[in-house]
């Protein structure tokens, strides 16, 4: 018998919409990296040496992704010691996934180097001016490799499918700090970094910049340039507990350290869950912890994600939905039910408003992204949704009998990349078999492959914001309501709450009461320019312009631009846009695009 389920060995079977890897009869193992970081000409330049495993005996080539990469020379060897030229061959290049890179190998290829440097526009890199900085004295770099821009600084097999381990050497300019997704070295600068466990491509990272680091446990730190280090050390001072939480739920960490390195404002994203050194963005720094379920989120990658991980973009959702779901458990354990239940219903609002505006098709979990880019993918389906299905499932088969399920799914497929499909046999195997209630209470294939949600899907409360929406009336009567207590939570359901309308009087009246434009709490301030833009209050127009000109994660950004109108949007974005990492720019280059030229005509 044959099973999809039990993958084979060897993954001869590799399918992969986003890759031009031939994996399946040609796989690498291991990356070996030495290179250099040249402020002056943008690129990434080295050699990066593949260790491959050959499944097919008959296979010629070794395939590899590319973007915008020059290759000067690709090598093969049988024993890592002597090499010879071998015959590269870079095919048409696709808008999305770049070019394919087809290296000839020998039957006794066990290695292959290729020195090569990347392009200036590489997508996953963002190179920064001294004046991006904090210190506003030296450069910055720093890559994102998900979801398929490594092959844009790395040849390799771009795919979250092919698993490898990594070394590497990075020579930098004097005075700057190289760091990595690995071991990496906080007192000396003869760095060699090591990854030893195998990872999927995208999570291979490295920053470059003027970085300090400061311990906030025994396995637990930041990174960050000296002049945020403190502030950074003081929000995320709960990451050892927040480990500690993780492990007592799911299993020992299986990554040795975790540290937070802190980005410029410019990262696109909140964080991304490099393995041992999350990358995250210093909007999240608000002074007051109210915003570090970003952590939570990241270290929860450390189990769903990181140990097991999406086979393809199509099963994102098992990266981003059980890490939401794993997330809230973390925050319910840390900080208790009543902030774990604002977070849930401000994330159920998002969900809402998600299903609203997208299409049935990208409302479904197990998403198809065939010539697509992935990056389109991340919606709030897959992180939203997939919690709620897990949510549903804790709920039915009970919370403790869930832990030990989800405990022993990590277990049976660490350092695995798996398929919709293989997770849900596993399901049903050990959740359902043993449990005919649970198998019919949950619609297993409805939450998968249908869009919206099921009629049965749980839909989270929270006493605290009920109190609000007793408020909300009042204060639109003109009185004085009480809101000295308010968390940030709350405060963002109190504004999201409001009408989408409001007078320039009622805008002029919420700002002075609470004094929104000058808020430190880029979340809070997010939401409120966003009503600013819609009501055109014009008191909040140079924060915004400032906000936009310097910070660049796509979550803020986005929906301010989709807000305005053309000629606002183009006049802020000219000046905004070489601030923007390269993904936030195709981003809202799509945004005004779409403006330019409205569907239909
Ligand atoms: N892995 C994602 C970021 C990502 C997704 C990058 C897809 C590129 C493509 C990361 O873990 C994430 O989900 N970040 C969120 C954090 C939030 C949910 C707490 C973000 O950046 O907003
Ligand atoms: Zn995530």
């Amino acid at each position: 018998m044959t099973s999809c389920s039990q993958k084979p060995a060897n993954q001869a079977v590799f399918h992969d919409p986003h890759s031009y890897a031939n994996a399946g009869q040609v796989r690498v193992r291991h990356l070996n990296l030495d290179l250099d970081v040249m402020f002056d000409q943008r690129t990434v330049r080295g050699t990066a040496v593949l260790t491959v495993d050959r499944i097919d005996p008959h296979a010629r080539q070794l395939v590899l992704d590319s973007r915008a990469l020059q290759i000067d020379e690709t090598e093969i060897s049988p024993d890592g010691k002597k090499y010879r030229e071998a015959r590269f061959a870079i095919g048409k290049r696709d808008p999305i996934l770049g070019a394919p890179l087809a290296i000839d190998i020998a039957p006794d290829t066990k290695y292959v180097r290729i020195r090569y440097s990347s392009s200036p526009t590489a997508s996953a890199l963002q190179w920064l001016d001294p004046e991006q900085t904090a210190g506003k004295q030296k450069p910055f770099l720093y890559t994102q490799s998900e979801a398929i821009h490594a092959r844009s600084w790395l040849p390799l097999q771009d795919s979250p499918s092919v698993r490898v381990t990594y070394e590497a050497r990075v020579h930098v300019p004097a005075g700057l700090k190289a760091v990595m997704s690995a071991t990496n070295c906080p007192d000396s600068n003869d760095c060699r970094f090591v990854m030893d466990k195998p990872i999927p491509s995208y999570l291979i990272a490295l920053a470059v910049g003027d970085l300090a680091f400061r311990a906030t446990g025994p396995r637990t730190g930041v990174w960050a340039e000296p002049a945020v280090l403190e502030s950074a050390a003081r929000e995320f001072s709960d990451m050892e507990n927040m480990l500690k939480a993780a492990e007592a739920l799911y299993g020992p960490y299986r990554w040795g350290r975790y540290d937070v390195l802190v980005l410029p404002p410019s990262f696109p994203y909140g964080g991304m869950e490099n393995p041992r050194l999350t990358f995250a963005t210093p909007t999240v720094i608000a002074g007051d912890k109210s915003l570090v379920s970003l952590v939570a989120h990241e270290l929860a990658h450390s189990w769903s994600g990181n140990l097991v991980t999406n086979a393809t973009w199509s099963d994102f959702w098992l990266n981003e939905g059980y890490t939401v779901y794993i997330e809230r458990r973390i925050l319910e354990q840390l900080y208790g039910k009543r902030r774990e239940e604002m977070e849930a219903v401000l994330g159920y609002q998002d969900l809402q408003e998600e299903i609203k505006t997208h299409a049935a098709r990208d409302q479904i979990l197990n998403i198809n992204l065939d010539g697509r880019d992935p990056d389109d993918g991340m919606t709030e389906i897959p992180y939203e949704k997939g919690a709620l299905f897990l949510t549903q499932e804790e709920q039915t088969i009970g919370r403790e009998k869930f832990d030990v399920y989800l405990k022993d799914y990590f277990d049976h497929f660490a350092f695995q990349s798996i398929t919709t499909l293989e997770s849900l046999n596993y399901m049903r195997s050990h959740l359902f078999e043993s449990d005919e209630k649970a198998a019919a209470a949950i619609p297993v294939n409805e939450w998968v492959y249908q869009p919206g949600l099921p009629s049965s899907a749980p839909k989270p409360v929270s006493q605290a914001f009920i109190a609000i929406d007793r408020q909300i009336p009042l204060w639109l009567e003109g009185k004085k309501i009480e809101t000295s207590d308010w968390a940030t939570q709350q405060w963002l359901y109190f504004l999201r709450g409001l009408p989408e309308h409001l007078s320039a009087a009622q805008m002029s009246r919420l700002d002075a009461e609470n004094r929104f434009t000058s808020t430190r709490n880029d979340e809070i301030l997010d939401q409120w320019l966003l009503m600013s833009v819609r009501n055109h209050y014009a008191a909040a127009a140079g924060r915004l312009e400032e906000f936009l000109t310097t910070v660049g994660r796509i979550k803020y950004v986005k929906p301010l631009y989709q807000a305005m109108d053309l000629p606002q949007a183009k006049a802020i974005y000219e000046k905004a846009r070489p601030m923007y990492h390269p993904i936030t720019q195709a981003s809202i280059d799509a945004v005004l695009a779409k403006k330019e030229k409205p569907k239909g005509t």
